[in-house]
């Protein structure tokens, strides 16, 4: 198990070493840190591990933004900001040091480990335990715990589809070009959006969207649609949250090509690479999963703390109409303003209910879920923040992905809808199905007229409109928002037509 701390101590990441399960970043403020609050942060990751997830995607990029050392970060907070900075660093130097001997020294054969985080606390109470022994506790539960997953399926099916990536190369080599670009042009560079326009990221008079995704093409696509089909580009702002790992590039690409008069915003993630190796590993695993940014979704109230209602929509969809008239729509209180998937003329899309998520087989399902229930979609959604802020589902959707892992992955095979789905039980609304056709991705017999009256056509599924799988009758209502003209897009080769 790796720890590392930002320079600025902002951030800690915590990955395993064996490569397949991997993350973590938490934000932990530069001032009144104390070995509590840390040990803490580091047990909550530690058991948060397995679920991998992003608990704050804040912003820091350091090494992005050239500002990797203390002394930038002082130069740019200021000197007040210092001498806290140092203390800091020293309980970093204290902290490391006694994971060090933790980690080399033995673990003794009768130090009694909690069974779980509650219990760790209520034994950290009851027995006073100091630093060493609560690293050493922890050491011994994550050894355990990293052993069980070892056995468990989980790693198996990680090990065995190590490595398939279904990114065409076009769309790798746009990512490197714009990476390039951003230390090269200082356009590429220039802040987004600008200075100015910054109050307009939190004003709720907006339309906002958010988009998570490391596909920049794809990104642009979305993008480039809604602001196109618009009536109202000028009210539009995109909040386009990406890994640190595409940051750079994405950030030049929206900088090089603004979509003016809609305001862009891009946030970089740290998700780290295994992650990435995680996330294609998933996806050979399971087609519908397109990528761990997936998961970022379950932070959006946290992740946007000013804002009160937001569309989020996939990477995969093309927009085809004004979607201002969403935010008119009364979700009725409700959290999820969602198409329904279980009624609707194309029967190989539209019947899903939850039985075709679930095991019901398994005990804990049966007794809690109905099979008979209608399931919706994720790719075009209303979130009313506000009512999404009075709830738990954050929670619900870790509870039972920790449920899941505990029982093997029997529950539900992978993916970020069937958790989304008890977690957001009694909080969606359903909206006309006219807002959001799905299906473009897995069947060859999508209705091209009901394509063209769509007002937001969904390519979920394997085939992708970038790859060359896609359906070719279908791919040119996506093609059609792709600049061909465009210098990189030219230089890559990308779906040339
Ligand atoms: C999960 O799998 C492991 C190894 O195959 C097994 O020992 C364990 O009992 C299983 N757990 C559950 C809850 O089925
Ligand atoms: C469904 O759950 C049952 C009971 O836990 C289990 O035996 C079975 O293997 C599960 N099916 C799948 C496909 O995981
Ligand atoms: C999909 O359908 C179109 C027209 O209906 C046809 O030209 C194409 O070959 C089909 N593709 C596949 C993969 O079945
Ligand atoms: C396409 O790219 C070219 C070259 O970068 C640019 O001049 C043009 O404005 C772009 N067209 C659109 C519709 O964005």
């Amino acid at each position: 198990m790796h720890l590392r701390f930002s320079p600025s101590m902002r951030s800690i990441t915590i990955s395993s070493n064996n490569g397949f399960i991997d993350l973590m970043k938490i934000k932990v403020a530069a001032c009144h840190i104390s070995y509590r609050t840390l040990f803490h942060t580091i047990l909550i990751l530690a058991f948060l591990l397995p679920f991998v997830f992003i608990l704050t995607a804040l912003v820091t990029l350091e090494g992005v933004n050239k500002c990797s050392s203390l002394d930038c970060l002082g130069r740019r907070l200021g000197p007040k900001l210092l001498g806290r900075v140092d203390d800091s660093t020293r309980l970093v130097r204290d902290f490391y040091k006694i994971l060090k001997e933790v980690n080399t020294g033995e673990i003794p054969a009768d130090l009694k480990l909690s069974d779980s985080f509650d219990q760790l606390v209520s034994d950290m109470k009851n027995n006073n335990y100091d630093a060493k022994t609560f690293a050493l506790v922890l050491r011994g539960m994550m050894d355990k715990f990293e052993k069980e997953i070892k056995e468990s399926k989980f790693a198996e099916l990680m090990n065995k589809h190590f490595a398939a990536s279904s990114i065409p190369k076009g769309i790798h080599c746009l990512s490197l070009r714009l990476t390039d670009e951003y230390s090269s042009n200082a356009h590429a560079r220039r802040q987004l959006p600008p200075p100015e326009l910054l109050p307009l990221l939190s004003d709720n008079s907006y339309h906002h969207f958010i988009l998570s995704t490391d596909n920049i093409l794809a990104a642009s696509v979305v993008v480039t649609s809604t602001v196109q089909s618009s009536r109202n580009p000028e009210k539009i702002v995109f909040h386009i949250i990406t890994d640190r790992k595409t940051y750079a590039g994405m950030h030049s690409w929206f900088a090089l090509n603004p979509v003016f008069p809609a305001i862009v915003e891009v946030k970089g993630a740290n998700l780290d690479i295994n992650i990435r190796k995680f996330a294609s590993i998933l996806q050979a695993r399971s087609p519908k999963y397109i990528s761990l940014l997936n998961h970022i979704r379950i932070y959006i109230p946290e992740l946007f703390p000013n804002l009160e209602k937001v569309v989020f929509l996939d990477d995969d969809v093309v927009v085809q109409h004004d979607l201002s008239p969403l935010w008119d729509i009364d979700l009725k209180g409700k959290v999820n303003g969602a198409v329904e998937t279980c009624r609707g003329e194309d029967v190989w899309v539209m019947s899903k209910h939850f039985r075709n998520y679930f095991n019901f087989s398994h005990p804990v399902i049966a007794k809690q879920l109905d099979p008979e229930e209608c399931a919706w979609a994720y790719g075009m959604n209303i979130f009313d923040l506000r009512a999404w802020r009075t709830t738990n589902i954050r929670e619900t959707y870790h509870q039972w992905l920790k449920e899941n892992l505990q029982s093997n992955l029997t529950m539900w095979k992978l993916g970020t809808l069937p958790p989304a789905l008890i977690a957001f039980k009694g909080h969606v609304q359903p909206i006309d199905p006219s807002w959001h056709m799905l299906g473009l991705g897995y069947q060859n017999n999508t209705d091209v007229e009901n394509v063209k009256r769509a007002a937001v056509i969904h390519y979920n599924g394997q085939s992708k409109p970038w790859m060359n799988i896609g359906f070719e009758h279908l791919r040119p209502f996506w093609t059609m928002h792709v600049n061909y003209s465009n210098e990189f897009i030219r230089n890559c080769h990308i779906l040339e037509p």
